[in-house]
Formats: C-alpha cells, sequence, structure tokens
C-alpha cells in the first residue's frame, strides 16, 4: 500500500508519514520545504527546514520537494497511491493577513488540486482544515469568570455554525477547502474527509509565534526566551497530541466516511494557555517570564471539540494526556536546542 503525505516534512505530516511506515506502507512526503513563519522565528531556519526531512529519509520516506498549487506535478506524485493526507498548508493567520494571495493559493486551490488528484484515481482523501473553519463568533458566547473562560456546552459540534464573528483570510481559505471536500464528496463521491484540527503539539513542532503555541512555550522556557501571550491567557483548546493527530488518519482510511469531522482532543484534553505554561514549568523545573500583549485580530478565545462523530465514524479516540505529551515534546526540543538559537540560560 502506498501513501502520499502533502506537507510531509511539516509537523502534523511528519507523524502520518512515521505512523503509515510502521505499518509497512510506502510513504511519499510531497513538499515545497516552505514553512513561510520559520523566517521571522529566530531559529536556525536551514537546519529546521531540513530537520523533519531528514528523521523522514531515515525511516524510508520518499520525499519530493514540489508544490500541491502545482497540479501536474501533482499528478506525477500520486501515480499508484492509495490514499492521499492532505496536511500542506500555509497555517499561519499572520501571514494570511500580510499575503492572502499565497494563503489562499496554498490553502484553497491547493486542496482543490489534492481533491482533483483523488478524483481522478478514485482513492480516499483526508485533508487537514481547522477550527478557524468557525470564525470567531464563537468569542461573544463565551463568559469569564476570572480565572477561565466558560460555556455551555463545553464542547462544540460539526453542526454549530461557521464563518461567524470577524474573518481573515485563512478563515477563508480553509473554509473553502472543507467546503470543496463536501463538494467532491456530493457531486463525484469521492471519500474526502475534512479534518477540523486544532492545538496539535508534539515532537517535531518548529513552533512559533506564528503557528504551533504549545511548542512555541516549550521552545521558549528551555531556551530562556519570554514566553509572549496575546490577550489574557486564559484562551482555552482541547489539545491533541500529535500520534494521536496522526491515527485519525489511518483510521479513516480503514472506514472513509466522506464528511467534515472535528479532531482534538476533546473536553478531558481542555487547557488554557496559563495552565499550559503552569504544566511546562513543572515538566522542565525551569520558570517563564510571561509577557501580555493585546489580543490579535482572529484569534479565537476559546474552543473545545466535540468529537462524538469522528468517534462513532471511523473510531477516532486520543490517548495521551497533556501532562505526558508535554513530557515528550520537551524532551525533543531539549535535544535539539541547537535548531532554536537555543542558549539554556536561565529565565
Ligand atoms: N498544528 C496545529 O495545531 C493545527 C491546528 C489546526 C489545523 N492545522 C492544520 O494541520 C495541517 C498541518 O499543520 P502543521 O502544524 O503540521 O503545519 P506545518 O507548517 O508544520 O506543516 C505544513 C507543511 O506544508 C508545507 N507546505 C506549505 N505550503 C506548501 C505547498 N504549497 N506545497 C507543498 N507543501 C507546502 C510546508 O513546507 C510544511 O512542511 C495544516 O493544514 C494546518 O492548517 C494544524
Amino acid at each position: 500500500m502506498k501513501i502520499l503525505v502533502t506537507g510531509g516534512c511539516g509537523f502534523l505530516g511528519s507523524h502520518v508519514c512515521e505512523l503509515f511506515r510502521s505499518h509497512g506502507w510506502d510513504v511519499v512526503a510531497y513538499d515545497n520545504l516552505t514553512k513561510y513563519e520559520l523566517d521571522r522565528s529566530g531559529y536556525d531556519v536551514e537546519e529546521a527546514r531540513s530537520h523533519n526531512r531528514r528523521f523522514l529519509e531515515s525511516i524510508g520516506v520518499q520525499i519530493v520537494v514540489q508544490d500541491v498549487r502545482d497540479m501536474d506535478a501533482l499528478t506525477d506524485a500520486v501515480d499508484g497511491v492509495d490514499f492521499i493526507a492532505h496536511t500542506a498548508a500555509q497555517p499561519a493567520m499572520t501571514i494570511s493577513w500580510e499575503d492572502p494571495r499565497l494563503d489562499f493559493e496554498s490553502n484553497a486551490l491547493g486542496t482543490f488540486n489534492v481533491l482533483e488528484a483523488a478524483r481522478l484515481l478514485r482513492i480516499p482523501v483526508a485533508a487537514c482544515s481547522s477550527i478557524h473553519t468557525y470564525g470567531t463568533g464563537i468569542n461573544d458566547e463565551i463568559t469569564e469568570d476570572g480565572r477561565h473562560y466558560a460555556r455551555r456546552p463545553a464542547a462544540i459540534p460539526e453542526t454549530h455554525a461557521t464563518l461567524t464573528g470577524v474573518l481573515t483570510p485563512l478563515h477563508g481559505s480553509k473554509h473553502a477547502g472543507e467546503v470543496y471536500s463536501l463538494v467532491y464528496g456530493h457531486t463525484y463521491g469521492v471519500r474526502a474527509a475534512a479534518f477540523r484540527y486544532t492545538g496539535i503539539y508534539g515532537p517535531r513542532q518548529l513552533g512559533a509565534e506564528d503557528h504551533g503555541w504549545a511548542a512555541n512555550f516549550v521552545i521558549r522556557n528551555l531556551t530562556g526566551r519570554p514566553i509572549r501571550i496575546f490577550g489574557n491567557g486564559l484562551q482555552t483548546r482541547d489539545i491533541l497530541y500529535a500520534s494521536d493527530a496522526a491515527r485519525a488518519f489511518w483510521n479513516y482510511f480503514q472506514r472513509p466516511v466522506a464528511g467534515i469531522y472535528n479532531i482534538g482532543g476533546g473536553p478531558p484534553h481542555a487547557i488554557s494557555l496559563l495552565e499550559a505554561i503552569s504544566l511546562i514549568e513543572s515538566i522542565t523545573s525551569r520558570r517563564s517570564e510571561v509577557v501580555f500583549e493585546p489580543e490579535r485580530k482572529g484569534d479565537l478565545r476559546y474552543f473545545v471539540s466535540d468529537i462524538d462523530k469522528a468517534a462513532s465514524a471511523f473510531g477516532f479516540k486520543p490517548s495521551i494526556q497533556p501532562r505526558e505529551g508535554l513530557t515528550k515534546l520537551a524532551e525533543w526540543v531539549s535535544a535539539n536546542l541547537q535548531l532554536f538559537g537555543g542558549s539554556t540560560g536561565a529565565a
């Protein structure tokens, strides 16, 4: 069996590649090796961009350095493939404000091309969407008790309204991708899923302030840099460990029921930014200086996924608890401090 993982050299993509390799599949990681937000991370950009690639090569993954915007290249690469996991994206809201064309072409056109490839080959496909598709209207539904954001019901199902509140280009481009997943299911019978992910974290996450907050916090804690929070720190997510996130693709391939699915940690894995920092500090035994900045346009204050639909459709069930997952992330960051311009100076 053979899988093509777009964005395979990215964080989530590399975990999808690793999982399918562990099941004996031939794996092609299709990636243009850009990861634009690294340019302003202060990390060793060249090393960071090739870190996951080197890991994948070591486990026998074939790397194709190409772009999902290029339909001809994609058509060549999918030859003989049984399943496509589409993780390639421009994932950062900040970059979507600055370069809406890049955002649109990477996310909307890129997803369209991947769906078209799956249609021509008559194979199933699962594409990463995001909770950004809900928009920011959820911010108006929550209450604050001083220590927490609260909301009833605690978990938000796929039937919740989408594109509410203030929107950015990223909301539009991710939503367009999942709308086309539905369209390809309805019109052409493609077994296409869109996974609305949130808060994925784990090893090989080159998190910076634009994308990948859990890793960014761990990196800043371990390299003695202050952690910047945009807002009051009560922002809450049901975080999801990378191997659990990757397993959604594996489970979906076993039971590919087309549709849109929330893929998160669910209510037991809900944690606020301030709680996550405390947990990280207790794992690393290092304190972090925390600096508060104004909230960023388009940020969602609260989101906890109702994951029942994915559980009943294809048995999705996260298993790694936040302490265990953040410990593994901290171990990986500690072993790779050179990637992050890392001194080990005390915070
Ligand atoms: N990490 C999260 O918490 C999170 C949350 C919600 C949704 N998602 C979605 O999950 C997916 C994976 O996210 P990630 O955190 O692994 O991101 P990532 O940036 O680590 O990985 C994305 C990869 O896609 C590649 N890429 C970008 N544009 C490309 C193009 N045009 N052609 C080919 N490759 C391209 C990049 O080089 C990178 O390796 C994205 O679709 C993202 O929107 C992630």
